[in-house]
């Protein structure tokens, strides 16, 4: 690998490889990891210099109150499901999800998925137990394999480039359905799945939104046929975190008519709560790449660090550079939250503000079940828009873990999922996502908040 030039502080796509690095394993084979890596440089990319100036300045305009940004997928996508029926699922959630943010809030939603590349997990230990062995975790098929034997768990530079197929497969398959295609046909009534509201007390008025956004759209439809061409295409980006710092930075490049490095790999990388180490190696490469990125922010953490990662990942304060994803887990918001944001203001900070309200408030069962309940999700985003709000500040993004299939991982929402019925349908390898019906009800309980944050406001 290149290394960095360290006397002058110059940024390469590999000077990461000088730093420390946390949550990546080692791989056995340097031969086999640079022919991999060497192979990975020389693919097309998967997205464009463009597409990536036009989320920046949505993000940045979501950040001014114009706009809102939703962020969601799977906790990790895994090559086996990289099928048409998952992402067919999970981009009509995303879609649904979408019109009812648009028409309750009343201003322009950018969607933005987990998806085509989110491969790579950090983990909290190093190794899992199996039996009377130590193996090492499972990190994502971008490194290994969920199977728990000590082979299958071996860190394999092939699945460098099995994730750039896979997430090519994807890509192409979503870009096929949101342009101009059939797909937006989702917003017509007969693929909305709405009976399981009715054990819900806002059933009428869920009801009554769904209809009215369908009223809308025959509207558009009726009167404007050159309107219907917008209808049907959707504007749909993709991120991942940015943790495999070898498939990000292979796919890391200048492009003509641009100043800077692009991660042509995804849209919008993160940089996760257990990678953001000011002198690490994931804060290295994401300083020198022009994409707007994610910073998680959650316990444990210190808010002076937080301002001069967000000083070194964006010295000149461009807008639309830095979303941060604040994840503190409900009743924790409010001991948190305040001081951050006092500071980040202080400081005069350009930031878009989102509440991931997934990954503060996992648990397990007393049977050794990770999930979450609906109403801790909830009530964290509640308690995120409320200390915006008298912090005259604007939750302006959502970051979700969710699936469009009807699996049981959270429990709680109209259904009452409980903890029992938990084993009927756990598809997941890492942390438990909404499922269709509790995505759905979700995206109208976050436009409820919205209304009501900005109702305040008015009194
Ligand atoms: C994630 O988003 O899947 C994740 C691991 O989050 P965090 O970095 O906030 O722990
Ligand atoms: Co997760």
């Amino acid at each position: 690998m290149i290394a960095t030039d360290e006397k002058n502080d110059i940024w390469t796509p590999d000077s990461w490889n000088t730093k420390q690095i946390w949550q990546m394993p080692e791989y056995d084979s340097p031969e086999e990891l640079k022919a991999r890596f060497d192979e990975l440089k020389n693919y097309p990319p998967l997205v464009t210099s463009w597409e990536i100036e036009k989320l920046r300045k949505k993000i940045a305009d979501a950040a001014n109150g114009n706009g809102f940004v939703m962020q969601g997928g799977d906790c990790a996508e895994s090559f086996d499901t990289c099928n048409s029926d998952n992402i067919v699922k999970l981009l009509k959630v995303l879609l649904q999800m979408s019109f009812i943010l648009i028409h309750e809030m009343n201003t322009p939603v950018t969607r933005i998925g987990r998806i085509a590349g989110q491969y790579a997990k950090p983990r909290s230990s190093d190794y899992e137990k199996v039996g009377d062995d130590l193996i090492p975790s499972y990190r994502g098929d971008l490194f290994n394999s969920f199977e728990p034997t000590l082979d299958a768990r071996r860190a394999d530079p092939a699945r460098l480039v099995e994730a750039y197929q896979k997430s090519a497969m994807t890509l192409n398959f979503i870009r096929s359905l949101t342009d101009g295609g059939g797909f937006a046909n989702m917003h017509h009534p007969e693929y909305w799945e709405l009976d399981f509201m009715k054990k819900n007390q806002y059933y009428a008025e869920y009801k009554q939104m769904v209809e009215s956004i369908h009223h809308a759209i025959r509207f558009v439809e009726t009167i404007s046929p050159n309107k219907v061409h917008t209808l049907k295409n959707v504007d749909f980006y993709a991120s991942h975190e940015a943790l495999n710092l070898y498939y990000d930075s292979a796919q890391t490049r200048r492009v003509p008519h641009q100043s800077g490095y692009y991660n042509l790999s995804t849209h919008m990388p993160w940089i996760g709560n257990r990678t953001r180490q000011l002198d690490g190696a994931h804060v290295e490469y994401m300083r020198g790449i022009r994409n707007p990125i994610g910073i998680k922010v959650g316990p444990p953490y210190e808010v002076d660090e937080i301002l001069k990662l967000i000083e070194l990942l964006n010295p000149h304060q461009e807008e639309g550079r830095i979303t941060l994803i604040t994840r503190f887990g409900m009743n924790k918001v409010t001991e948190h939250l305040p001081n951050l944001i006092r500071a980040v203001n202080r400081a005069g900070f350009h930031v878009l503000w989102s509440c991931d309200p997934m990954h503060g408030n996992t648990y397990a069962t007393e049977t050794g079940v990770k999930t979450r309940a609906f109403n801790d999700i909830l009530g964290d985003i509640k308690q995120t828009f409320e200390v915006h709000r008298s912090e005259n500040t604007i939750l302006g993004g959502v970051h979700l873990e969710l699936t469009g299939g009807n699996v049981t991982e959270c429990v709680g929402g109209a259904n009452g999922l409980n903890e029992a019925g938990l084993g009927e349908n756990y598809l997941s390898y890492c942390d438990p996502r909404l499922n269709y019906e509790q995505a759905l009800e979700m995206a109208f309980l976050i436009a409820r908040e919205w209304k009501i944050s900005r109702s305040k406001d008015i009194i």
